[in-house]
């Protein structure tokens, strides 16, 4: 189960001069594109959800194609919420497997941006979950001209970014030096300097969004002065909208064949700039360093004191409801034995995407407040422990994994 965590996997790009790309994909076609060319190329890699993007796909359906294809992979993949606008994107993004989350208040000021972002560190650190903050602004829109939308460029400033860094606890800044989202017209003038200067005073890895369109010589670098991830969109869709194209010109075609080497496209220029950014080649050594993302079973296996099963479904319920929406937590099961025999009639298994979650979760004042008003009162004979998964051999358990009673 080769998903990772996010933060090892950009603390060791960062450490060790390369970049992981973090591509966004839109469709089956780009999950299994980029992918392929992270496996072809022996790659790190980031899968990546633009809010943005939303209306043009469902989040949670192809969320559960993007986990499916981490999982299966052979190389460490880490999922993230690109240009997350809100708490609440950040917390259902979680929910639905996200393991990274950007909160990207750029466009408002310093003071709000400030806020906002803390906010959301708050939230995702008490889930074990890392958190990319933006400073300064990028301008464009991912998968268009980027003269059509000239917004103003808003250099990261090396000041405001160390204050910035300090006031939120960001794991990893974007910042803004000069490239912008989607296509651009001639060269970016990209501003290495004040890179240098901010990369100097922060010592964390640092993103670069509008990845698309820079030159060899120009992504070095930026590597070479802190950049660990590169956000990519424009020329995959771009590669993909041509194959499409072309696909279109041969002959009268219907879905399926107008589709066919979309996927293939995707792979060839995903896995070009893994080549170019120096990602190719570390899957194993980025493996070995991280450690395994693997959730945690919170199983309760309890009686009741009282025979009113309406009085039981009705706490159920409001369990169901109230607990799932607890940040960190990914599933609810509520359930009844189906043997008479069993020695406890009933059970909750919560899913918690991290470790950490066990104790956020327990502190919770929504789980509290339910533990205390609902589910202790008729529920004193119980047994409550917590699992994590073991899904890769060597992945660390027993001595230090010890299953942890909770009251
Ligand atoms: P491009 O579309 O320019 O590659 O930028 C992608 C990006 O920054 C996504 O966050």
């Amino acid at each position: 189960m080769p998903l990772v965590n996010m933060k090892e996997m950009l603390n060791h790009a960062y450490t060790n001069g390369y970049a992981v790309g973090a591509f966004d994909v839109v469709n089956l076609d780009f999950v299994t594109g980029v992918m392929a060319a992270a496996e072809k190329t022996a790659s790190p890699v980031i899968l990546s959800l633009a809010e943005s993007h939303f209306q043009h796909y469902d989040f949670e359906l192809l969320m559960a194609a993007v986990e499916t294809a981490a999982k299966r992979a052979e190389v460490p993949v880490a999922i993230h919420l690109d240009h997350g606008e809100s708490l609440e994107s950040a917390i259902d993004s979680i929910r639905l497997g996200c393991n990274g989350v950007m909160v990207d208040a750029s466009h408002t000021s310093f003071k709000e941006n400030v806020e906002t972002t803390a906010q959301v560190v708050s939230m995702a650190h008490a889930c074990g979950i890392p958190v990319e903050g933006e400073l300064g602004y990028v301008p464009g829109v991912e998968g268009e001209d980027a003269e059509q939308h000239p917004g103003e460029m808003r250099y990261t400033s090396v000041n405001e970014a160390s204050q910035f860094v300090e006031l939120t606890d960001v794991d990893f800044l974007a910042v803004s030096i000069g490239t912008v989202h989607g296509r651009m017209n001639g060269e970016p003038k990209l501003d290495f300097e004040r890179l240098q200067q901010i990369n100097a005073s922060l010592a964390i890895p640092l993103v670069l969004h509008g990845g698309t369109g820079l030159t060899a010589e120009q992504y070095k670098r930026l590597i070479e002065n802190g950049i660990a991830k590169i956000n990519y969109y424009t020329a995959l869709a771009d590669a993909a909208g041509a194959c499409v194209g072309k696909n279109a010109d041969q002959r009268r075609l219907g879905f399926t064949g107008l589709m066919q080497g979309v996927s293939d496209g995707v792979q060839a220029e995903a896995a070009r700039c893994m080549t170019l950014w120096g990602s190719a080649g570390r899957a194993s050594e980025v493996l070995a360093h991280c450690e395994p993302w693997l959730p945690v079973e919170h199983l309760i296996i309890y009686n009741t004191s009282i025979d009113d099963g309406r009085q039981i479904d009705h706490m159920m319920a409001e369990g169901r409801r109230v607990l799932a929406a607890i940040p960190g937590v990914r599933r609810v099961f509520t359930g009844d034995a189906v043997q008479e025999s069993a020695g406890y009639r009933y059970t909750w298994l919560v899913t918690f995407c991290h470790p950490a979650v066990i104790d956020s979760y327990r502190e919770h004042a929504d789980h509290v407040a339910f533990a205390d008003g609902f589910f202790r009162p008729i529920a004193g004979d119980r047994i409550s422990i917590d699992y994590q998964a073991v899904e890769r051999e060597g992945s660390a358990t027993g001595a230090d994994r010890v299953a942890k009673m909770s009251a």
